[in-house]
Parts: structure tokens; C-alpha cells; sequence
């Protein structure tokens, strides 16, 4: 596991980006496995901005989101999907065809899911948040190791934290994840964590191995998993370990 602790925020959601923008830059036919939440929302602004700079070609990449709520009409404002195209696609001028979403809507949606990542070939590099009770994609305490995509009954927690991002009442209370076992195929894992109300969360997952009341700690068994700190959310760590 590699730690990035960086000096400012701006510098931890730079680093996460320049990440993403290499792998394409060095493989244009890369494919990314992308998180949604509050705290990719700058990563992908700055990847917008840094590619324009640079004028990478990003025709040739492809991304598989990591989740999605069940039960959220198609294009649903406060779905995944829709962050994804207000956030990713139309920002850095892709197409439709180079997404793959959850199949939320499909009988037998995580079986087809599991196969459609197989035959892309896998993620190279797989983008991750982790929220305040450590979960991963959707993967909840509790969630096993070997866990692969499937349906998965949000907790209370996450429905709390989740709740200011959508725009009317309606909450889903289940949803579609990738599972762990399925985000350690991933070839790396960039993980980013920024703010004050990661710090517990951070500094448990640096103090325990394999915990499945923490399910980002499974992550730490892989060989290329990259954690990266704002000064906040690492405020409660000690890296003199
Ligand atoms: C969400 C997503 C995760 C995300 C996490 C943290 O519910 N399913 O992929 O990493 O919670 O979100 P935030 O970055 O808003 O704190």
C-alpha cells in the first residue's frame, strides 16, 4: 500500500487526476473504473481541465462505474448515471459507448455486469472514495472479501450522509455494487479521501487488516493500492509506522 499524504487539497484531487490522465496518456485504450460522490466531483473537473491542457486523446478509453441505487427511474437526477454524465462525459467530450453502468434495471444485472468487465478485459485502474463507516463502492459493513457484484441494503449511515445529494424525497435503500472481490481485479486502486469527517475512518483502516466492519481494509492486501490524503482527512493518522 502507498500513501500519498499531500499538502493541501487542491494537491490531493491534482494527484488523483494526473494519475488517471497517465494511464491514458501511456494506454489511450485504458479502462478506468470510476466512484462517484462528493469527493470525485473536483478529481473529474481537474481531469477535464488537465486533458484539455494537454489535449490528451480520451477517444480510446473506456469506464465502468463501480455502483448505482436500484429502484431510481433511468436517468434519475440523483443517480449515479446522471453524476456521471454531468461530471465525466460531457465535461471531457466522450461518448455513450465508451460507459458501462450498472445494469440496474435488467434481470440478472450483476451476472451481466461481472461478464461485461471480463470481456473488456478488466480495469487497469479503479477510482475509489471510501465513506465514513469504510465502506467501498456499496460494499457495507459486513460484506465479505470475496464478495462480487450484487444487490446490497444501504445502512443507515450511508443513507444519512447520501441524503443532501438527492433533489426530491426519494431515497433508494438498496443498490448495486461492484464487490470486493471484483474491485481487487482491478491491475490498481487509487483511492482518495479528503476533509475532516474521513480522518476516524482513515486512521482505522491504517490500524486494521482484513476487517469486515471496514470494508476498505480488504483493499489493502493489493499489490498496487494507492491511498491519497488531503492534511484533513489524514489528521488523525501517524505515518511514522
Ligand atoms: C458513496 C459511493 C462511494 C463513495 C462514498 C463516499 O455512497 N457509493 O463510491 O466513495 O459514498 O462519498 P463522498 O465522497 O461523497 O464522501
Amino acid at each position: 500500500m502507498r500513501i500519498i499524504q499531500c499538502d493541501s487539497k487542491e494537491q490531493a484531487i491534482n494527484a488523483v487526476a494526473s494519475m488517471v490522465l497517465e494511464k491514458i496518456s501511456a494506454h489511450p485504450a485504458s479502462v478506468i473504473g470510476l466512484a462517484t460522490g462528493r469527493t470525485m466531483e473536483p478529481v473529474y473537473a481537474s481531469l477535464a481541465k488537465l486533458s484539455r491542457d494537454s489535449e490528451t486523446d480520451l477517444s480510446r478509453a473506456f469506464f465502468f462505474m463501480l455502483d448505482e441505487y436500484l429502484g431510481l427511474p433511468e436517468d434519475h437526477p440523483s443517480s449515479f448515471k446522471h453524476y456521471i454524465k454531468t461530471h465525466v462525459l460531457e465535461p471531457l467530450h466522450l461518448n455513450n459507448s465508451q460507459f458501462a453502468f450498472p445494469p440496474v434495471h435488467a434481470p440478472e444485472g450483476a451476472l451481466h455486469y461481472e461478464q461485461s468487465l471480463k470481456e473488456a478485459g478488466g480495469v487497469d485502474l479503479q477510482l475509489l472514495g471510501i465513506g465514513t463507516n469504510g465502506h467501498v463502492g456499496f460494499n457495507e459493513p459486513g460484506s465479505l472479501k470475496n464478495s462480487r457484484t450484487r444487490k446490497i441494503e444501504l445502512t443507515e449511515e450511508t443513507l444519512k450522509s447520501n441524503r443532501d445529494q438527492f433533489v426530491d424525497e426519494l431515497i433508494p435503500t438498496e443498490a448495486l455494487s461492484m464487490g470486493i472481490e471484483t474491485i481487487l481485479e482491478a491491475r490498481s486502486l487509487v483511492m482518495l479521501a479528503t476533509g475532516k469527517s474521513k480522518a476516524d475512518v482513515i486512521k482505522h483502516l491504517l490500524n486494521h487488516h482484513d476487517d469486515p466492519n471496514c470494508p476498505a481494509t480488504y483493499l489493502k492486501s493489493h499489490p498496487h493500492f494507492t491511498l491519497v490524503l488531503d492534511p484533513d482527512a489524514a489528521s488523525k493518522i501517524n505515518l511514522n509506522i
